[in-house]
């Protein structure tokens, strides 16, 4: 076959199936313990909703977006991130109207065209929080003890809360040019694509990969001395929320990271993202911070806003290490002794599958074969259907996991075949 998964697309497999539930599951039963309620907007949107909002020289919209002009001649594209979808569809269904602040959650696929490495696809799914309507440092809390408490209930070890405040967008302004004053000393000494940040949003500098703008920016001004007393203020107060989950829970920890600026530009004040030691330089778990901006900029009026995403990849990425995938789907293989009893065993196995007993009828094939299929497939257990079982109104099961024990059991009372493979 000739035709392969796009570059930097994957096919999740039936064995994978559980650890992306769990981690599905997980995401949803932390967001709806803090009163969080699922949104979903369409995959697609019309790009001047990301140009407006991720920012027109950000590298999303500059060179990762999938746009194309649909038949109807509207530029459209695939979302790239879902904070400005779901800002969109707060404003356009009325939300505003409904008691503030909307708490919402979502779960899907986004697309950049980005280059493949490891922890970097170009289709990639998100679980994300916007808490709408509430400009409280309380709520930037809130939105990255979610973000913990969904990371602690997988187990991640060695996570690290990295944040920063990039202040108002005055303090923004100030802020963007004492970083230019200090980038123009060592202009000649930046890569290219670092100079052309310089030009075009020299903030984004501090984000740079290259290891000497790394080296560069360590001196660099930091944004928490350039930010207003009321931006501040908010940082701090979200400080000492992280100070006492510190003291309770050991596990938790974080750092102040002055570098942290994101690649996005809608964000204000609290911008955060959660790093594992064990992912390497992809080894950002999920980002997020306040966009208070962002609606008033999309036509809504003036509300504040905080969230995260989550990258769903990196998370099961880091899961597969640990847990082994699930060998086990099958509960019962019907062994058909008799062909003409076929008709008689698909009624058996809807009964089965009646209380909840996972079934498979094995390939019309000899006894020996239906047995070897039921065991390639590591079913429980194998359930015989013949001329004698019929008879006797008994099934024969033999349990293949165990030590193979075999026993009869009703054939009209499935809850008995139910309880032994549950012991
Ligand atoms: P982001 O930092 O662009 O933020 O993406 C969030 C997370 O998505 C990243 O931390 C990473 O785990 C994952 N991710 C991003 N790009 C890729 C990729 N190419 N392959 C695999 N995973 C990826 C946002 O998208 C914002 N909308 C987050 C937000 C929500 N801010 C406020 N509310």
């Amino acid at each position: 076959m000739n035709y392969k998964a796009q570059r930097g697309t994957f096919d999740i497999l039936p064995e994978e199936e559980g650890i992306w539930n769990k981690v599905q599951q997980t995401c949803f039963e932390t967001a709806r313990l803090f009163g969080y309620r699922y949104i979903e907007t369409p995959i697609f949107e019309e790009s001047g909703l990301f140009e407006r909002t991720v920012g027109e020289d950000t590298d999303i919209v500059e060179k990762e977006m999938y746009s194309f002009d649909d038949k109807g001649g509207d530029n459209i594209s695939l979302r790239p991130e879902n904070t400005a979808g779901v800002c969109r569809a707060f404003i356009e269904n009325g939300l505003h109207n409904t008691t503030l602040p909307s708490r919402l959650f979502y779960y899907g696929p986004m697309f950049r065209y980005e280059r493949p490495q490891s922890g970097r696809y170009r289709q990639f799914h998100q679980f994300g929080i916007e808490c709408i309507g509430d400009d409280s440092p309380d709520v930037d809390f809130e939105v990255i003890k979610i973000a913990w408490d969904i990371l602690s209930n997988l187990n991640f070890n060695n996570v690290l809360l990295n944040v920063n405040s990039l202040g108002d967008s005055k303090d923004r302004f100030i802020y963007t040019e004492e970083l230019k004053k200090y980038f123009s000393k060592y202009i000649n000494d930046l890569p290219k694509v670092d100079k052309l940040r310089f030009e075009r949003s020299p903030l984004r500098i501090l984000d740079s990969k290259e290891d000497i703008t790394i080296k560069i920016s360590e001196e660099a001004p930091k944004t928490l001395d350039f930010i207003s007393s009321e931006s501040l203020g908010h940082h701090e107060n979200l400080i000492l929320n992280l100070e006492e989950l510190r003291s309770h829970d050991k596990k938790f920890n974080y750092k102040i990271n002055n570098r942290l600026v994101r690649g996005l530009d809608y964000y204000n004040k609290t911008v955060f993202e959660y790093t594992s030691d064990s992912l390497g330089p992809q080894g950002v778990l999920l980002g997020g911070g306040r966009y208070d901006p962002l609606i008033k900029i999309l036509g809504g009026q003036d509300t504040p806003a905080v969230g995260f995403a989550m990258g769903i990849e990196r998370v099961v990425n880091e899961l597969k290490k640990n847990i082994d995938v699930e060998k086990n789907y099958v509960d019962a293989v019907i062994i058909v002794t008799d062909e003409n009893l076929r008709i008689e065993s698909v009624q058996i196995a809807n009964n089965l599958r009646n209380s909840n007993i996972r079934t498979i009828i094995a390939p019309k094939k000899s006894i020996k074969a239906q047995m070897r299929f039921a065991n390639n497939i590591n079913s429980k257990s194998a359930v015989f259907i013949g001329k004698n079982e019929l008879e006797n109104q008994k099934l024969s099961v033999k349990l293949l996991q165990t030590k193979s024990e075999q026993f009869e059991i009703d054939i009209d009372d499935m809850n008995q075949l139910k309880k032994i493979l549950n012991s």
